[in-house]
């Protein structure tokens, strides 16, 4: 086992009443910013890609979700693909809405983005009432992907997001 769990435990960051108030924000950016704990992270998160069977594709979920897919695909040398926020992509897209806690969000990716039966593993930083999760989900199904599964660094599980995601395979490396 990696030595990850622990210096998650000391590098990732708590800020209370953040992005308002009564809301503890779980702040990865000194777990990325020093190196063992880049490296815990990247090793933890390739074994559990790993554990999802052969992959074609990682795709990362904008914004955070950028800092990991990469690391992720370029270790298993497969390919990346970025689902974006709405009006970001040039070429022809797909688009899937989703449910903030208020009002509504929209993800993309490009209709050609993948291949028939290409095998996909979703990443993201944190799920928390799974909309994203679920929304990038179906962009990739309409695109003739399967989707292998769904990896996160954090899962909040008071949130409800495994049950958002249904049958979606979902490997979170913590949980607070
Ligand atoms: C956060 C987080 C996930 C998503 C999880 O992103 O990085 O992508 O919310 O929430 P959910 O499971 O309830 O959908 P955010 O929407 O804040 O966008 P950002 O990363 O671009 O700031």
């Amino acid at each position: 086992m990696s030595d990850f769990p622990e210096v998650a435990a000391r590098l990732v960051r708590a800020i209370e009443d953040w992005p308002e108030a009564g809301v503890t924000f779980r702040d990865i950016t000194p777990l990325l910013a020093a190196p063992e704990g880049l490296r815990a992270t990247v090793d933890a998160l390739v074994d559990a890609a790993r554990a999802f069977g052969p992959l074609d594709v990682v795709a990362g979920v904008e914004a955070r979700g950028f800092l990991l897919a990469p690391l992720i695909a370029e270790a298993l040398g497969i390919g990346l693909v970025p689902v974006r926020k709405a009006g970001k992509l040039p070429a022809r897209t797909l688009a899937e809405n989703y449910s903030l806690e208020y009002g509504e969000a929209v993800v993309e990716i490009h209709a050609d983005a993948v291949t028939e039966g290409a095998r996909v593993l979703l990443v993201d930083d944190v799920l928390a009432t799974g909309g994203t999760l679920a929304a990038s989900r179906r962009l990739f199904e309409r695109a003739g992907a399967e989707v292998a599964g769904g990896l996160v660094l954090i899962e909040l599980p008071a949130l409800g997001g495994r049950d958002a995601l249904g049958d979606l395979a979902l490997t979170a490396l913590l949980e607070y």
